[in-house]
């Protein structure tokens, strides 16, 4: 049985550390990843890592991790409100799914209320920084 799991990281999210630090916080991505995968470490899982800017670069990435990763850890950005795409590729994986957000999307614009993403995750975990890579690794260690 698989303990991969497969972080994903949609648009901008490369830019953490500087981008809106009073929203998203100082921690780069390189940080979240680091600490996510110290966290799955503890629970024998493995962690393949990809941050992309392009819908069709995470698309294919959630293609490859079928049949393959136990689970799909996937902060995507503001894909998360438009991609429908994302959503399709998402169902078609029958792993453990679960979204972050380091912040709270429903607390901020009206547009961000919506994920089309959350329909298609085990579960969602938005609001709590950088701690949700480490819940998300716990809830998929956990389910395993
Ligand atoms: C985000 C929230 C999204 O609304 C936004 O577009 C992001 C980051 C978050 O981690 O809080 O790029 O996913």
């Amino acid at each position: 049985m698989s303990r991969i799991v497969l972080l994903l990281h949609g648009p901008n999210l490369n830019l953490l550390g500087t981008r809106e630090p009073e929203v998203y916080g100082t921690a780069t991505l390189g940080d979240h990843v680091a600490r996510a995968r110290e966290v799955a470490g503890m629970f024998d899982l493995e962690v393949e890592d990809l941050q992309s800017n392009h819908e069709g670069e995470l698309i294919e990435a959630v293609h490859g991790a079928r049949g393959r990763c136990a689970a799909i850890v996937i902060n995507p950005g503001a894909f998360t409100h438009s991609s429908w795409a994302l959503h399709d590729a998402l169902a078609a994986y029958d792993g453990i799914v679960v979204e972050v957000h380091l912040s709270n999307p429903d607390a901020r614009e009206p547009w961000r209320r919506t994920s089309v993403v959350a329909p298609v995750a085990t579960g969602s975990i938005s609001g709590f920084g950088g701690d949700g890579y480490e819940l998300a690794m716990r809830a998929v260690a956990a389910r395993l």
